[in-house]
């Protein structure tokens, strides 16, 4: 019988500080003695960090087509929900996921300008039908998530195809974001990503802790 845990995903802009407050909540969640999984798209298994690796660095004449990229996000997802995000839930764990289908409908929904309702249905097929019971979108101005991502590159110094996007497409995966917390309130919560490290993981705790 399935246990039924809980599935938690973290979405924004690039620099809005996902990674370090996913940290943080799962630091906490186990403290309260839960098993915590944290994984993160596109990615999460073997196979899905291969997709991955071109979705992010793809460089050279041959162009990676914005239908390719949706594609190739559905497939690493159908990938890391049957392997690690179903097996995990089924286990009663709870899985702080880095990203998920809201990055899609953002990305190559809004930002990129493909149909919204067919990315709707791949998100749900590629997810095998399993929601997120809760979204923690961090939101950011465009300028702020500009300056904390370009820092990381400087440092890691790699290129990333989505990190090279102007500030047009940036703000349109905003609004995207904002489109997608309008429409779903009971599961999407906007958190402010301004303040210390701190500060934001306060705030996420009193959005997840209305799930337990
Ligand atoms: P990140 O994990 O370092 O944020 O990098 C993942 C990048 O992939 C990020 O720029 C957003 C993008 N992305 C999409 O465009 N669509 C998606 O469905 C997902 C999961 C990520």
């Amino acid at each position: 019988m399935s246990k039924n845990g809980k599935f938690i995903t973290f979405e924004g802009p690039e620099g809005a500080g996902k990674s370090t407050q996913l940290r943080l909540l799962a630091e906490e969640l186990r403290s309260r003695g839960f098993e915590v999984v944290t994984t993160r798209e596109p990615g999460g298994t073997p196979l899905a960090e291969l997709l991955r690796n071109i979705l992010k660095t793809h460089q050279g004449t041959e162009t990676l087509h914005p239908e390719t990229e949706l594609l190739l996000m559905e497939a690493a997802r159908s990938q890391h929900a049957r392997e690690v995000i179903l097996p995990a839930l089924e286990r009663g764990a709870v899985v702080l996921c880095d990203r998920f289908y809201d990055s899609t409908t953002a990305y190559q929904g809004a930002a990129r300008n493909i149909d919204t309702s067919l990315i709707a249905e791949l998100n749900i097929f590629a997810a095998a039908f399993r929601k997120p019971d809760l979204t923690l979108i961090l939101d950011l101005d465009i300028e702020s998530g500009f300056r904390r991502a370009g820092k990381r590159q400087e440092t890691a110094g790699e290129y990333d195809r989505f990190e090279a996007e102007n500030r047009s497409f940036h703000s349109r995966v905003r609004e995207g974001f904002h489109a997608i917390a309008a429409k779903e309130p009971q599961r999407v919560r906007i958190i402010d990503a301004e303040g210390t490290p701190e500060e934001v993981a306060a705030r996420i705790r009193s959005a997840a802790d209305e799930l337990f």
